[in-house]
């Protein structure tokens, strides 16, 4: 069976390509069957326009309220029948309606090693705090900011003369391997969460 990914995105959508073309090969497991943003302007949907992937567009200042976004957005998720949805670059918290109907697999790639330096700005943290060691944390989403139980982390070392740019880059690179690698053992494998540990090929017993 091949699951069907539904990827949430901001901006350029590079953790997105590597997805869409993990997913050319048959025997990674998965087909991304939808393409999600919240704003026009995020050039990731012209890649998946033109890997022929559905797109939709929900923007939070199209609603009255942020409840009727998150409404919407599950909704329009809803019809792509996900069985993971991964937020790769989504720069918005999403609310009760979403996390009710996909709380359960919905996953997002950060630029930073969680617990430290969570939010937006990762890299440019981590550089201001001048740590030598920083790298990408893959995560369940919970209703927290980046709290979340960990799936997997990798490590990227901090040069001396690194800027905000540099940095971001290195981890970008390490950062789409871990979640293509980890994107396709959840869903050849499955998963169990159990004390904050997600066990990768322990399914659970129903
Ligand atoms: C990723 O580094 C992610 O950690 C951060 O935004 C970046 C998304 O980049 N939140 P892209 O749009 O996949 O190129």
């Amino acid at each position: 069976m091949t699951a069907r990914l539904v990827v949430l995105i901001s901006g350029g959508g590079s953790n997105l390509a590597a997805l869409i073309e993990a997913c050319s090969d048959p025997g990674y497991g998965a087909q991304v069957v939808a393409v999600g943003a919240d704003r026009a302007s995020a050039g990731g949907l012209e890649l998946a326009r033109a890997a022929g992937i559905p797109t939709f567009v929900q923007s939070v200042k199209a609603h009255p309220t942020r409840e009727e976004w998150d409404v919407a957005l599950a909704a329009d998720i809803a019809e792509h029948q996900p069985d993971l949805v991964i937020s790769a670059g989504f720069l918005k918290l999403t609310g009760p309606a979403f996390m009710e109907r996909f709380g359960d697999r919905y996953i997002n790639t950060h630029n930073s090693l969680l617990p430290s330096f969570p939010g937006i700005h990762g890299p440019r943290d981590a550089l201001e705090y001048g740590v030598r060691i920083t790298g990408a944390t893959l995560f369940f989403v919970d209703s927290g900011v980046d709290t979340g139980q960990i799936i997997a982390q990798v490590a990227v070392p901090v040069e001396l003369d690194d800027t905000e740019e540099t940095l971001t880059e290195r981890i970008k690179v390490a950062e789409r391997r871990q979640l293509v690698e980890y994107t396709g053992r959840l869903v050849r494998e499955g998963w169990t969460i159990s004390a904050r540990k997600v066990l990768i090929g322990v399914v659970p017993t129903r």
